[in-house]
């Protein structure tokens, strides 16, 4: 982190500016080229050339032996498969109908989720707009998948969903503008202290909301009703977050821990993703002005992305800036979620990017060491665990005040749905191409095969696309073995889910290091929005025996 300071005006026609670099957070720099910034009082960029010899004093990364794997998972797994079934009593079901009890609580303002059952130790009886928005976004799928009155169900509580966000937008007490991160179940702003700004939320809510436009136009629904109830109608609050996320991603945030200001990956990854949603999203409705802007801001935030990846560390930084909270292993699952909510499909940290998979491998092997649990390798039936995934390997939060972090639910989810992901967009593209990055990934999840970095290995007859119709050559028998690596991985971490899930399927945020139970509080209703999305990519990626759209339709009309 180098922090400037303007130390002297400009009466001389020159400025003094000094620089102030107390944790250098890429170790190796030998030299500054120069200085590139944007002035955004007058809208200019200056580029002033230094060249200058610094020595680095930041510690050196460590290297030690890459961890050995300890299992060869190949392929979707049955008991997988029936625990998230498409039917009344498997998890699926249950973490749907617990999700639902989290939404729409008696005596909550309509369109809120509370963000866990859980009134003390820890106290989370409020209405988080991330939650929210992840949640609801879940419930879009539900919409958008579902017939008759289960859609019509879904219909009417994002379009509450919308009027609740609108009403945060507006709460005369908001502190850090539409970053507020946190209300009270009836809706109104929590003003006590907390990490404020988390600008995550009004871009996370705007996907939700034009997804589920989207769906309800491609239903049948009218314009007019999105633009008035969703768009820029005066009670309509998609607009509103879009131009918040345009005016502000320069401005530095707290993360989705709610523990660090700074310029964090998962931020952009959405913004970026919802502004280029928005920029089409405001053509539907003849706004070419407002596209223009959401357009540039999109790609003003692409610009700065390939920021995050880290030369030295081969990792994506989960933010830019100094070491806070003793994070010195510079890994966050928050890169993963990053990835899984704002791809926005435009090639920029795709789930098949080689730094995505190489950043992927780095944090889900650093837990081993980390979490006592994480040496039970399998179940009793002998079947694979995935590591168990915390947010970072040095988290202390223990889900009610600080001792020691744990795995929690959501972010074992999360790995496993980018696994899911990864396969799906593998097998859509015919090929992987094996990189120097994404070596170590391939290396340790689909270990027994050489690898030749450059190489593609073609995938074809015998995954689950099932094209062509000759047996498939050696090159080819590899690239599918990946992709039964791949969807064997992301079944191993499900499977960890499942492990240390309680009988009854109720899922709390996370689960203890030591001895694998339950933890923090109860119900959340992230891990069941996790577990739900992990599922639909599961299906998506072929899992489902009834296939995607089936599986989700069944799930929504259950
Ligand atoms: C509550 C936050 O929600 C949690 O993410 C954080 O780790 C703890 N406070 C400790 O700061
Ligand atoms: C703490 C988590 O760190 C944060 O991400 C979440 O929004 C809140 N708990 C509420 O679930």
């Amino acid at each position: 982190m180098i922090t400037f300071g303007y130390t002297s005006d400009a009466a001389n026609h020159y400025e003094i500016w000094s620089a102030n670099t107390p944790d250098v957070y890429l170790d190796g720099i030998t030299q500054l080229l120069n200085i590139t910034y944007q002035a955004l009082d007058v809208g200019k960029v200056f580029v002033q050339v230094l060249n200058i010899n610094v020595v680095a004093t930041g510690a050196a990364p460590t290297t030690s032996a890459p961890p050995v794997p300890y299992a060869t998972p190949r392929g979707f797994a049955n008991d997988i498969t029936q625990w998230l079934a498409a039917r009344q009593g498997s998890e699926a079901a249950i973490a749907k109908t617990l999700m639902f009890n989290n939404i729409n609580i008696p005596g909550a303002a309509p369109g809120t989720v509370i963000a866990a059952q859980s009134y003390t130790a820890p106290d989370y009886a409020y209405n988080w707009v991330r939650d929210s928005s992840l949640t609801m976004d879940v419930v879009q799928s539900f919409y958008a998948a579902g017939t008759g009155s289960h859609k019509a169900t879904y219909e009417s509580i994002l379009f509450q969903y919308a009027q609740a966000r609108y009403q945060e937008q507006v709460d005369p007490g908001l502190q850090t503008g539409l970053g507020e991160p946190k209300f009270f179940l009836n809706n109104s702003i929590f003003t006590g202290p907390w990490g404020r700004p988390q600008n995550d939320g009004p871009a996370t809510s705007a996907i939700t909301l034009m997804e589920f436009s989207s769906d309800y136009l491609a239903a049948g629904g009218s314009l007019a009703t999105i633009r008035q109830a969703i768009y820029d109608g005066p009670q309509a609050p998609v607009l509103r977050d879009l131009l918040f996320v345009a005016n502000n991603w320069t401005y530095s945030s707290f993360d989705i821990w709610e523990e660090e200001p700074s310029d964090h990956f998962y931020n952009r990854m959405v913004q970026h993703r919802a502004l280029l949603m928005g920029a089409t999203f405001a053509l539907q409705f003849n706004d070419g002005a407002t596209s223009q802007i959401l357009s540039a801001a999109a790609t003003a935030i692409a610009a700065t992305l390939g920021q995050f990846w880290d030369p030295i560390r081969n990792l994506i930084l989960y933010e830019y800036g100094p070491v806070l909270r003793g994070k010195y292993s510079y890994k966050d699952v928050a890169v993963v979620l990053g990835v899984i909510h704002g791809y926005a499909g435009d090639g920029i940290y795709s789930y098949t990017n080689d730094q995505v998979l190489e950043t992927a491998w780095q944090i889900a092997t650093s837990f081993i060491p980390v979490f006592p649990i994480a040496a039970t390798h399998f179940d009793a039936q002998g079947r694979p665990l995935g590591t168990p995934i915390g947010r970072y390997p040095e988290d202390v939060y223990n889900g009610v005040d600080t001792s020691l972090g744990n795995p929690w639910y959501l972010c074992t989810a999360s790995m496993a749905e980018l696994f899911y992901r990864a396969s799906t967009a593998f097998n859509k593209a015919g090929s992987i191409t094996v990189t120097e990055t994404s070596l170590p990934f391939w290396q340790y999840f689909a270990p027994g095969q050489t690898y030749t970095c450059g190489t593609t290995y073609n995938l074809g007859r015998g995954n689950n696309y099932g094209w062509g119709s000759v047996s498939p050559n050696g090159n080819t028998q590899q690239g599918n073995a990946m992709i039964a690596s791949l969807q064997g991985w992301a079944d191993a971490f499900m499977r960890t889910v499942k492990y240390y899930t309680p009988a009854g399927g109720h899922l709390s945020e996370e689960v203890n290091r030591t001895t694998g139970v339950a933890q923090g509080a109860k119900d959340l209703t992230w891990s069941y929005a996790a577990l739900l999305t992990a599922a639909f990519a599961r299906a998506e990626a072929g899992g489902a025996p009834v296939g995607y759209s089936n599986y989700v339709r069944i799930l929504a009309n259950l």
